[in-house]
């Protein structure tokens, strides 16, 4: 029999990980983004109080394995970005997710009142928060892949000449 070539996937850059696979429907814009930008990324649940041990073996790994940045969403009580920082010095991005009756402004300061000593870069709630945390991962990955640095370029400037295009209303 003819041996198949198996192409396996690149090691990823950006770690995507959320709360609860709930969270999906809003980071799905952060995994759009990432893919459109062609930046090799892995997309996980990983939840700070149902598995408190995956989580952190998930954070004490990433360094290793070559992540450059962890994008950590999570609704609520949100301690999923916080305590995935506490374990790793991979830069941390929050998205706050509206999960509850109060709608992500719960998760929002919780991820974003980390106390001084240990960062976590918080993003907006929802939907434009998981796409901007997918822009400024890019912005922070072209930093050594230079190639990425062009694509964002190309995207802003595409974004432009769409607006510019439809100017009149
Ligand atoms: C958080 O609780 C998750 O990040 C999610 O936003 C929220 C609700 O989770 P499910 O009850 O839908 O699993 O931990």
């Amino acid at each position: 029999m003819a041996k198949r070539s198996k192409k396996s996937a690149p090691a990823p850059w950006v770690g995507v990980i959320m709360g609860s696979r709930s969270d999906l429907a809003v980071m799905q814009g952060a995994l759009d983004t990432l893919r459109e930008l062609g930046i090799p990324h892995e997309a996980r649940v990983v939840s700070a109080h149902r598995t408190p041990d995956w989580m952190a073996e998930y954070a004490k790994a990433a360094e290793g394995r070559g992540l450059e940045v962890l994008v950590a969403a999570a609704g609520g009580a949100a301690h999923l970005p916080g305590m995935v920082a506490s374990h790793t010095l991979v830069p941390v991005l929050g998205v706050p997710i509206p999960a509850t009756a109060l709608g992500g402004l719960d998760a929002l300061l919780s991820i974003v009142q980390m106390p001084g000593g240990v960062p976590v870069g918080t993003l907006a709630i929802g939907r434009p928060g998981a796409i901007n945390a997918a822009l400024l991962s890019a912005e922070i990955v072209s930093l050594r892949h230079p190639e990425v640095r062009e694509r964002l370029r190309r995207l802003r400037a595409a974004r432009a000449r769409e607006i510019l295009g439809a100017r009149e209303i």
